[in-house]
C-alpha cells in the first residue's frame, strides 16, 4: 500500500514554526511517558513527536509537577508538553513555563475521562463547554510563540446513531462541530481519539468519525485509537485520510513500537522486536534509571513497566509474579538477571 504525504507537517505558531517529519506520535500517558520512558522510545524513533505526561496548570502554580518540565531542553528530538486545566489564565502561565523549559509545542488535554480531572472542569469536561475550551485555546495561543495543539475525543457521549454510513453518523457530525470550534479558536493540529468520553476505552475506535473530521478541517488531524502495529497504522491512515497516527497503549512495554511504525511508514526496514534477553535488559535498565531518579518510589513505577515488558517467553508469568513482590530494587534486578540466565 502506498500513501502520499507531504514531506513534513508545518505548524505555525505565534512567530515560531515547527516541522514534523515523522507521521507517528507517541501518546501522552500519565504515569508512563516520563523522561525515562521517552528516552527508550527515542532510541528507536529519533524524529517522532513524544509527549510529556499531562501536567496540571493549577498544580504548577502551586509548585507541583514542575519536575515534569525539567531538563526538557536536554532531551533529543521534539517533546510536546501536554497541559490540562479549566482556568485560561493558569493554562497561559503554564504554557509560558513549558515554552521556557524547551517544549516543541503545547498540547491541551481535552479528552481525559478520569473523574477527578473532569469533575473540576478540565480534560474531557471541556467538550461540554466549548466556549470555555475556545477561551483556553485562545489564551494559550496568545501566551506563547510555539504552536498550540489539542488532543480530544469525538464527543461527550454517542449520538444514538442510525445512519448506515458511519462517516455521516450523528457522532461524526457532533465531532466535526466540536473540532471546528477548536480549529477556529487557534489550534494548529488536532489529535482525535476515536471514542466518546462515555465510551472510556470500551468498544472499537470510530475511525470513520475521524475521517469525517479530517475532511472538514484545514489543520492537520492525527488519528488515535487502537493502533497496535505497522499494519493497523497503515489501515488507519488509509481509512481516515489523517495526517498521522498517535500510538498509546500499544507502546506500554514496547518502547520500540513507534520506531517500527515510523520505519514502515517511511518505507524503511522495520527494526526487529527485541528478543526476550534484550527485553529483560531493557527492563533492568529502566528499573535502574527510575530508582536513580525517583529513589524507592522508582521501584513502584518500574513494577508496571516490568510487568508489560516481561512477556512472551517461558517463565514470564512466574517472573512477573515475583517482580511484583520484590521488596527492593536489588531483589528485582536479581530476578531479571536470573531470568536472563535461564533463557535458552
Ligand atoms: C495509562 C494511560 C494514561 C493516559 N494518559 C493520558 C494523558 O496524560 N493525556 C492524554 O491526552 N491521554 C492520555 N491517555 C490516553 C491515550 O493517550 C490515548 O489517547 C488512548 O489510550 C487511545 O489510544 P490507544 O488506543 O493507542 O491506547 C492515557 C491512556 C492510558 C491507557
Amino acid at each position: 500500500m502506498q500513501l502520499e504525504f507531504a514531506p513534513a507537517l508545518v505548524l505555525r505558531g505565534n512567530g515560531v514554526e515547527r516541522r514534523l517529519g515523522c507521521r507517528v506520535l507517541q501518546s501522552p500517558l500519565a504515569g508512563v511517558s516520563d523522561r525515562i520512558f521517552r528516552a527508550l522510545v527515542r532510541r528507536w524513533a529519533p524524529d517522532a513527536l513524544l509527549y510529556t505526561e499531562m501536567v496540571n496548570a493549577t498544580g504548577l502554580e502551586l509548585g507541583h509537577g514542575r519536575g515534569k518540565l525539567e531538563d526538557l531542553a536536554t532531551e533529543s528530538g521534539p517533546i510536546a508538553v501536554q497541559l490540562f486545566d479549566h482556568r485560561p489564565a493558569a493554562m497561559a502561565e503554564a504554557a509560558r513555563r513549558a515554552e521556557a523549559a524547551g517544549a516543541f509545542l503545547i498540547d491541551i488535554n481535552m479528552g481525559c475521562p478520569v473523574r477527578k480531572i473532569a469533575r473540576k472542569g478540565g480534560g474531557s469536561a471541556l467538550i461540554r463547554d466549548p466556549e470555555l475550551a475556545a477561551q483556553i485555546v485562545e489564551a494559550v495561543a496568545t501566551a506563547v510563540a510555539i504552536p498550540v495543539t489539542v488532543k480530544t475525543r469525538l464527543g461527550w457521549c454517542g449520538g444514538g446513531d442510525t445512519s448506515d454510513d458511519p462517516s455521516t453518523s450523528e457522532t461524526a457530525a457532533r465531532a466535526v462541530d466540536w473540532c471546528r470550534q477548536l480549529e477556529s479558536a487557534g489550534a494548529r493540529l488536532l489529535t482525535l481519539h476515536g471514542r466518546t468520553r462515555e465510551q472510556g476505552f470500551s468498544g472499537q475506535a470510530d475511525w470513520p468519525a475521524i475521517a469525517a473530521v479530517k475532511r472538514a478541517l484545514a489543520i492537520p488531524v492525527i488519528a488515535n485509537g487502537d493502533i497496535t502495529d505497522p499494519e493497523t497504522a497503515w489501515r488507519c491512515l488509509a481509512e481516515t485520510g489523517a495526517d498521522g497516527v498517535m500510538v498509546g497503549r500499544g507502546t506500554m512495554g514496547a518502547p520500540w513500537l513507534v520506531g517500527q511504525i515510523a520505519a514502515a511508514l517511511a518505507g524503511l526496514p522495520i527494526p526487529a522486536t527485541p528478543d526476550p534477553r534484550e527485553r529483560l535488559a531493557l527492563a533492568a535498565e529502566q528499573l535502574q534509571a527510575l530508582v536513580a531518579s525517583r529513589g524507592e518510589k522508582g521501584l513502584l513505577i518500574a513494577r508496571k513497566h516490568m510487568g508489560w515488558t516481561c512477556q512472551g517467553f517461558a517463565g514470564a508469568p512466574q517472573l512477573r509474579h515475583a517482580l511484583m513482590r520484590a521488596a527492593t530494587p536489588a531483589d528485582a534486578l536479581a530476578l531479571l538477571e536470573q531470568a536472563a540466565s535461564a533463557l535458552p
